[in-house]
């Protein structure tokens, strides 16, 4: 592929670039992006604070890009794919690991697995790339074709439950009449990530609070109001019920801490976010005291595998059949790719940036 428009970094130094790449791939199918989100991921390569990310072997750069929902332009015949399809491209590609082999590169247990537009392959904010079937998650729902750019921030929410479902079976986690109502879910954090987990969470039945230490504008007490999210400033007041599930997306150890002395018995602590550069915290005895005497748990999550795209997608499709406006307006701008300034700039306005391809 010669002369395709992309947006690069050099991994993991850092720097934006809007300009024409020459990459040699081919495929049997051929894909044009029409929205890529923007993240914190992408922000934190671009800035240079992301260490682990780095550039496909043979390049000094990497085409950035992991959220993305694109058309299908060229297919092989025998692909099952058409001109015309809504897809979305899996991040992450397996290595030889026995859960890689198995579908399961999100819990890869030797680290050797690329993500596209972050470790070793190149991203999907170019006009177009090839990829090949295995990789794709196909979306029929037809209005789904913006939206569906949430596919993969909400793929990682996904696996997230599947990993409450299984540690919370270690004891009785429902309540007195079999579902989640009564229980209470804290997420930390309000960007996209944020409200994707708390949509879920009050999808599940948990009377579900979102937290933040500053308040929040219109738009995102709108979202609160359509998918029965509570939100609290936790700067000006303190919390002094129990959490059964608990959701960081901050990766702040203080914050993690300080919401962790809040866990009730047999109540989950998920920790999402990363911030490798965060001030430490510190972890006190009666921390400890705490997790052990109340049978707390607490566990990491990254990515996901396919099965939990899919998955994301049907809850798209359910959550734009109930509120269609209100999913539509997590996504509040629709950018340029040329608007390189976005993976620097800080709106605290804005919930999910996309760049518009097409
Ligand atoms: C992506 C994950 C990926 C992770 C790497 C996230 O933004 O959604 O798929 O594994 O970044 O830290
Ligand atoms: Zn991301
Ligand atoms: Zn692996």
């Amino acid at each position: 592929m010669t002369g395709v428009n992309a947006i690069t970094t050099k991994a993991p130094s850092g720097g934006v670039e809007y300009r024409k790449v020459d990459i040699e791939e081919s495929g049997p199918l051929e894909l044009s992006p029409i929205y890529t989100g923007i993240c914190g991921t992408d922000k934190g390569m671009a800035t240079g604070r992301l260490d682990f990310a780095y550039n496909p072997d043979g390049q000094d750069f990497i085409v950035m890009g992991h959220e993305s929902i694109c058309t299908v332009k060229s297919a092989d015949s025998g692909t099952g794919f058409h001109p015309g399809d809504l897809v979305v491209p899996v991040v992450r590609r397996p290595g030889g690991c026995i859960n890689c082999l198995a579908g399961r590169q999100d819990n890869c247990s030797d680290g050797d697995k690329h993500e596209a537009g972050i470790t070793g392959k190149n991203g999907f904010m170019r006009e177009t790339f090839y990829d090949v079937p295995e990789y794709l998650v196909r979306i029929k729902d037809s209005a789904l074709r913006e939206v569906g750019v949430l596919t993969e921030p909400l793929k990682n929410v996904v696996k997230v439950f599947e990993v409450v479902e299984t540690v919370s079976r270690r004891s009785i986690y429902t309540s007195r009449d079999s579902t989640y109502s009564g229980k209470k879910a804290y997420v930390v954090g309000t960007g996209a990530e944020g409200f994707l987990f708390a949509m879920m969470a009050s999808e599940y039945g948990f009377d579900t609070r979102i937290l933040n230490r500053h308040p929040v504008e219109e738009n995102r007490l709108k979202i609160c109001d359509a998918f029965g999210l509570t939100f609290t400033d936790y700067s000006t007041g303190s919390i002094d019920e129990s959490v059964d599930l608990l959701i960081d997306t901050s990766g702040d150890p203080g914050t993690f801490l300080n919401f962790m002395r809040k866990m009730n018995y047999n109540s989950i602590g998920i920790m999402f976010g990363t911030n490798g550069k965060a001030p430490a915290a510190e972890l006190t005895g009666s921390d400890i005291d705490r997790i052990v005497e109340r049978n707390i748990t607490l566990a990491g999550s990254v990515d996901a595998a396919k099965i939990h795209y899919e998955k994301a997608v049907s809850y798209l499709s359910r959550w734009n059949s109930v509120n269609a406006s209100a999913l539509a307006s997590l996504i509040t701008s629709k950018r340029d790719p040329s608007e390189t300034s976005l993976f620097t700039e800080r709106d605290p306005n804005s919930i999910k940036t996309v760049i518009k391809w097409t």
